[in-house]
């Protein structure tokens, strides 16, 4: 299966560079994607994805975790956490440690099966390119780009080895019925956070207009390890924020202009990095839905944070939390439309059927879905824009309305809420007081009247 797939891909590049030969591409309708996998920890997930099949599996980054997580601290000579932390929680690993965790998540046996029948592409985010929310002024980059192409099998005269980064772009299938996959890096050029400066860069940003401007395609998935669309820390802010686009409000705006202008069919977002899975969309950008499916993570995921009986906290939380370009349909497994176990992303086209339809779904360790969205290629075409058929007019609006737009009872819930429940912990713990107090004052009273 392994040369199969090898020959094969040969051909398509071949073809792509030739532009002849179109009709023997074998036609790409099963793709998995996954990100945020502890290499240390066990991976079962892989039987899942294994049992998809998937013709190409992409690698959302967190592919390893690079990084040294130390314990947190409050308190102590080194401290970790609070306001007053006077060390680093993350610290970096040696190029050493790094292969030795690289060969260990490349060795593992579900993965290692994966790889035999599937074409392996991808990029990377924080803790495999070497630290958590590092950017362009990490001074590892370089070796760790290496370390990267290495463990995705990139050959030894790519030019992904020479540039500064790894986005990269592939296309797949015959003309007409062409995937193309953009990654791009989030990570070799991006400004420091709370800077609205650059996520790309430059010479990144030159190469995603001609990507984008290049030669049309059916499909044009756009891979970023961290979400596209949501902006989630607009409403879990101040209380802790997360990393996405929404934090570089200039730079995604630039991004969606530069789709809007491109006037491409058929671009949806992958991502990862937040440790749990979800569909969202934004109605406002190019004329058509433009969706992000976001698969987090395939060991990494929020409701481990916390022991099984507390995990419908976690999930209350994550209702609670509002969200207003999140896909909300009955069809998911729980009523927030998120999941905070292990999955894995799926990208499903069927071909044969008229217009082209696309699944989207967000699946669990068993491979069973536990959000999706069906839609067609006839709803992600620009030019239909103002057609009555593909867009309702109420889902339009509601997927338009950025979070930060919300009324505040609404955007700041989560807060509301922790304060409530921070106000209550506080007066039961006065009233336990009182109470303990009278009791012993009483008892006090008793053996002196005694
Ligand atoms: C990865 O898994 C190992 C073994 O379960 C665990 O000790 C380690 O803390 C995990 N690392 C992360 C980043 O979760
Ligand atoms: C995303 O949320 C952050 C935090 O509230 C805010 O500063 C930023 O402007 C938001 N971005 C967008 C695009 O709405
Ligand atoms: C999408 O279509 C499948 C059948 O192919 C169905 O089982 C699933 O419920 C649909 N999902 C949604 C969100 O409509």
């Amino acid at each position: 299966m392994k040369m199969i797939w090898r020959w094969r891909w040969v051909v398509v590049v071949t073809s792509v560079f030739v532009g002849c030969g179109a009709s023997e591409e074998p036609l790409v309708y099963r793709i998995a994607f996954g990100s945020c996998a502890n290499q240390s920890a066990p991976q079962p997930i892989w039987n899942a994805i294994t049992d998809f099949d998937p013709q190409i599996f992409i690698w959302m980054g967190d592919n390893i975790y690079g990084d040294v997580r130390r314990p947190m601290k409050l308190f102590g000579k080194e401290r970790t956490i609070g306001p007053w932390k006077n060390v680093p929680r993350f610290i970096p690993s040696s190029e050493h440690e790094m292969q030795v965790r690289y060969d260990k998540a490349k060795s593992n046996y579900g993965y290692s099966h994966l790889r035999e029948n599937a074409k392996v592409i991808g990029t990377w985010d924080d803790h495999d390119y070497g630290l958590n929310d590092a950017g362009k002024e990490f001074d590892g980059k370089v070796t760790s780009q290496r370390l990267l192409l290495d463990f995705l099998d990139e050959p030894q005269d790519s030019s992904r080895r020479k540039q500064a980064g790894v986005y990269a772009s592939y296309t797949f299938g015959p003309v007409g019925r062409q995937v193309k996959v953009i990654l791009l890096d989030t990570r070799y050029h991006r400004d420091p956070l709370f800077s609205d400066g650059s996520i790309l860069g430059n010479s990144q940003w030159a190469w995603l207009e001609k990507e984008l401007n290049g030669p049309a395609s059916a499909i044009t998935i756009i891979g970023s390890s961290i979400q596209v669309i949501s902006n989630l820390s607009a409403t879990t802010g101040p209380l802790f924020y997360m990393e996405s686009w929404g934090r570089f409000p200039k730079e995604r705006n630039r991004l969606f202009k530069l789709i809007a202008d491109s006037k491409r069919d058929g671009i949806f977002f992958i991502s990862g990095d937040v440790h749990f899975g979800e569909i969202t969309r934004c109605d406002c950008v190019t004329g058509y839905p433009l969706y992000d499916i976001t698969s987090s993570g395939l060991t990494q995921a929020v409701e481990q944070a916390v022991p099984p009986p507390l995990h419908f906290l976690v999930r209350f939380i994550s209702w609670l939390t509002p969200s207003s370009m999140r896909v909300m349909d009955k069809s998911c497994r729980y009523r927030s439309c998120t999941y905070g176990q292990p999955n894995f992303g799926v990208i499903e086209i069927n071909w044969k059927a008229t217009p082209v339809s696309v699944k989207f779904e967000v699946r669990d360790a068993n491979g069973l879905p536990v959000t999706s969205v069906n839609t067609t290629l006839l709803e992600l075409q620009a030019k239909r824009i103002d057609s009555k058929a593909t867009m309702k007019a109420g889902e339009h609006q509601k997927y338009c309305s950025f979070e930060v737009n919300l009324p505040w009872i609404v955007r700041y819930r989560l807060l509301l809420f922790f304060l409530c429940a921070l106000a209550a912990l506080l007066l039961a713990l006065i009233g336990a007081i009182y109470v303990v107090t009278s009791l012993c004052m009483k008892y006090l009273l008793k053996c002196k009247l005694d």
